[in-house]
C-alpha cells in the first residue's frame, strides 16, 4: 500500500481546559486553546503568519452571541485578517478543519488557525437539551419530545435486538474512557468508573444511563494547519492530513434504512482510507465520537475495526484500551473529556496530534505513526473521518 500525498499539516494544537468553566465565555475559552498552540510552536509568530481563521461552533443560543467570527480574531489580536464560522451540530470543527484544508489547498491561505468553541453549562440542562435537539428535524423528532439521548437509545435497541450488544458493554466503554480520562489533566472528569458504577447511574433514556452520556462541558480547541511544503519552517515534527472525508446523511434518524449502524461513518472511512492509502489494520490510535457508548460501539463497525455486530466482542475483549492492539480515545473521548460540541472536532485532532508528536505524556501510545479522527453530527446526519500521518 502506498501511503497519499499529504492535503495539509498539522504544525501545532491547542485545547482550553474542558468542564464547566464558570464565569468564562467562548471567547475566552479560545484564547486559552489559542495560547497553547502558540507556546507549542515558538517558530510561529501568529500575528505574521496566521492569514486565515475558521472556528466550529453548532449554535448561538448558548451565550446568545452570533457573528463569532470577528470576535475569535479581534479576542487573538488578528484583525483584520478573515474569519470564518461553521456550523455542522457536534462535526462543526471537523468541517471547519475541511474548510481549512480547502482554503490552504487553494492556495488562498498559507497558515489557518482552525478551532471550535461552545460555552455549554451557563445553561439549565432542560434547556441545552433543547438547543442540542434543533440538529434534528423539527417537524418529526424535536415537536414530538425527541431528544438527542433519545435518538442514541434508539440505536442502541435497535443494535442490542439485531446483534445481542448487552448494557454491560456499553458500560466497558464508560468504564475505558474515564480511565483514559483519569490521565488527561484537560479531561472534564478525571476519575475512574466501574461497571456497577454505570449500570447503577440513574436512567436517562433506556438502555443509557448517566455514566453513558457524553456530558455538558465548555470548552475550545485549535490547530495550526499550512501546506505540507511549509510546514518544516514551523516545526521539526509536522502531523500531515493524508485523507479527509465527509459525507451526508438524512436529518431525520426516521429515514434511515438501519439505525444500528452509521452510514456516514462507513462511506467516509471508506473514502478517507482509500485517499491515505491505508487500511483499518494501519491505524496506530483513534479518536472517535462516543457522545453515548453506543455511539462508540458502532464506530468501531463502521470504521472496519471489527466486523458488523462484533462492537460488543471487542470492548468485553479489551482491544481499545490504552496499551492493547487498538487504542481508541486515550484522551477519555467525548464521555470523559467532555464534548462541548462546537469544539469536539479538532480536539480530537489535538489528541491525535499529541500522539503522533510523542507528547501526550501518560496516555502515549508507543510508536504510534498513523492515527484516525471520527467525529458525526446531529444523529450522524454528517460524518467526517480523517487520517494522520507524522511527518518522517
Ligand atoms: N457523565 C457522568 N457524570 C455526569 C454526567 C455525565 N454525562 N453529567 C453530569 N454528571 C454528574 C455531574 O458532574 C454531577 O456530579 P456531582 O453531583 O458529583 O457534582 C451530577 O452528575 C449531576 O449533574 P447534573 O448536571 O445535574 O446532571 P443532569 O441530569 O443535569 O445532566 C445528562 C445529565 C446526562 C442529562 C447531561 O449530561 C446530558 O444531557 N448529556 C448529553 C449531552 C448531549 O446530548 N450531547 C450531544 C450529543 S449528540
Amino acid at each position: 500500500m502506498i501511503m497519499a500525498k499529504p492535503l495539509a499539516s498539522i504544525v501545532s494544537a491547542g485545547v482550553s481546559r474542558f468542564g464547566p468553566r464558570q464565569g468564562l465565555y467562548s471567547r475566552e475559552l479560545f484564547v486559552e486553546a489559542a495560547q497553547e498552540a502558540f507556546e507549542r510552536c515558538p517558530k510561529l509568530s501568529p500575528r505574521r503568519d496566521i492569514d486565515g481563521i475558521f472556528v466550529g461552533q453548532m449554535s448561538d443560543s448558548y451565550e446568545h452571541q452570533a457573528h463569532i467570527a470577528p470576535m475569535i480574531d479581534d479576542w487573538l489580536h488578528l484583525l483584520p485578517i478573515p474569519a470564518f464560522r461553521i456550523e455542522a451540530a457536534c462535526a462543526s470543527s471537523s468541517v471547519a478543519m475541511r474548510s481549512a484544508i480547502f482554503a490552504i489547498q487553494s492556495g488562498m491561505h498559507k497558515v489557518a488557525l482552525v478551532g471550535g468553541v461552545e460555552k455549554m453549562t451557563n445553561l439549565p440542562t432542560a434547556r441545552v437539551t433543547e438547543i442540542l435537539g434543533m440538529a434534528s428535524d423539527f417537524p418529526f423528532e424535536q415537536w414530538h419530545g425527541i431528544t438527542f439521548p433519545g435518538i442514541f437509545a434508539m440505536m442502541a435497541t435497535a443494535h442490542m435486538a439485531k446483534y445481542g450488544t448487552t448494557e454491560q458493554q456499553l458500560a466497558k466503554v464508560a468504564v475505558k474512557n474515564h480511565e483514559n480520562g483519569a490521565l488527561n489533566p484537560k479531561a472534564h472528569f478525571q476519575k475512574k468508573i466501574t461497571v456497577d458504577d454505570v449500570l447503577s447511574s440513574r436512567p436517562v433514556a433506556w438502555p443509557l444511563k448517566l455514566y453513558d452520556c457524553s456530558p455538558i462541558t465548555d470548552g475550545a480547541s485549535c490547530l495550526v494547519l499550512t501546506s505540507p511544503a511549509l510546514a518544516r519552517r514551523f516545526t521539526d515534527i509536522p502531523v500531515h492530513i493524508i485523507g479527509s472525508a465527509q459525507v451526508q446523511d438524512t436529518l431525520g434518524l426516521f429515514e434511515r434504512e438501519d439505525v444500528a449502524s452509521m452510514a456516514v461513518t462507513k462511506l467516509a472511512a471508506r473514502q478517507a482510507y482509500k485517499m491515505a492509502g491505508v487500511n483499518a489494520k494501519r491505524i496506530s490510535v483513534a479518536e472517535v465520537h462516543d457522545c453515548f457508548t453506543i455511539a462508540e460501539i458502532i464506530a468501531y463497525e463502521a470504521l472496519g475495526f471489527c466486523k458488523p455486530g462484533q462492537g460488543g466482542k471487542l470492548i468485553d475483549d479489551g482491544a481499545t484500551a490504552l496499551g492493547a492492539r487498538m487504542p481508541v480515545n486515550t484522551s477519555g473521548g467525548l464521555k470523559a473529556k467532555g464534548h462541548p460540541v462546537g469544539a469536539t472536532g479538532t480536539a480530537q485532532a489535538y489528541e491525535i496530534y499529541l500522539q503522533l508528536t510523542g507528547q501526550a505524556e501518560k496516555r502515549q501510545v508507543k510508536g504510534a505513526e498513523i492515527g484516525l479522527t471520527q467525529n458525526v453530527g446531529g444523529s450522524a446526519s454528517t460524518g467526517v473521518v480523517q487520517i494522520y500521518r507524522r511527518g518522517d
